[in-house]
């Protein structure tokens, strides 16, 4: 077997709050003993309702939070400590795409600016390479001769698309989405997946694609890693999670899912001769 990008081994996240003179401290375990390794190559998603620690997952398996227990892995090594000299060289290797790019890019700046200041900021190149990286990038991501825009004048899927190239044109090892897609209209979704799923093709991405949404964790995932509560109840390849779930939580996930399941179809067209008969 080929040597996963990511390993995380029995990691564990816990949050104090409170403990202040007017509340009682609580401790929130986000993440729970999860353990979880992603093939180069590979799209893994994890999906889970709001609150399941996905970001807290995410955080760490980017190296932009440590475990209190067990270790996040890259290449078989733990990464830097966050703000390290060690750890900003790292920052190039794993991207990080999240949920509202608006608030992920600089409203003052042109794009082909922002990401020529990802490029220099990890990878010593002269102008003229640096204006080709960039255009190409804007290329790639359906950008073509928008790179002087600022942010107000675009959309919200071409500002997504603007992130995704500013990600890429460092040629990240790891591409991790959090809910990438998930502040979007449904038609630019899929769009916006659709790229995603070309670029990883060109790229030869390995990828974390963290959403909320099972339909969604159908359509980009080769394998899909269920949370619930911190813990990954269930963690398989996607048409096998999808043709015979074995988790109980997955199953409610499903039934969620208009016709998922050959299970929930049969239910379905079984339920309308029912309703045809009466
Ligand atoms: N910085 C934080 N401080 C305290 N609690 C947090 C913090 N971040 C997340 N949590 C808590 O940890 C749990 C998991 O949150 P999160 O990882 O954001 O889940 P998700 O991304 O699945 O919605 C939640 O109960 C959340 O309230
Ligand atoms: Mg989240």
């Amino acid at each position: 077997m080929t040597d996963p990008i990511l390993a995380l081994k029995g990691v564990t996240r816990r949050y104090r709050t409170g403990g202040g003179f007017f509340s009682k401290e609580t401790i929130t375990t986000a993440v729970d003993d999860v353990s979880l390794t992603v093939a180069p190559g590979e799209v893994c998603a994890i999906v889970g309702e709001s609150g399941s620690g996905k970001s807290t997952l995410a955080r760490i398996a980017a190296g932009f939070d440590l475990p209190d227990g067990g270790a996040a892995l890259f290449r078989g090594a733990p990464y830097a400590r966050p703000g390290s000299a060690a750890w900003r060289r790292e920052r190039a290797v794993v991207q990080f795409v999240f949920q509202n790019p608006s608030g992920a890019l600089d409203p003052r700046a042109s794009i082909a600016s922002q990401i020529g200041e990802m490029l220099t900021t990890h990878e010593r190149c002269d102008p003229a390479t640096r204006a080709a990286r960039i255009d190409d990038i804007l290329d790639r991501v359906g950008l073509a001769g928008m790179g002087r825009r600022v942010p107000q004048q675009m959309s919200g899927g071409q500002l997504q698309r603007a992130v995704l190239a500013r990600a890429l044109v460092v040629r990240p090892e790891l591409l991790i989405c959090d809910e990438a897609v998930s502040a979007l209209d449904v038609s630019v979704q899929a769009q916006i997946l659709n790229l995603l799923m070309s670029l990883k093709d060109e790229f030869g991405l390995t990828m974390i694609f963290i959403t909320h949404d099972l339909g969604v964790a159908r359509h980009v995932g080769d394998r899909i890693a269920v949370m619930q509560k911190g813990r990954i109840v269930e963690n398989r390849r996607t048409h096998y999670l999808f043709d015979s779930p074995r988790a109980a939580y997955t199953r409610t996930l499903l039934a969620a899912i208009p016709a998922a399941t050959p299970a929930a179809r049969r239910a379905r067209e079984a339920a309308a001769a029912r309703e045809t008969a009466a």
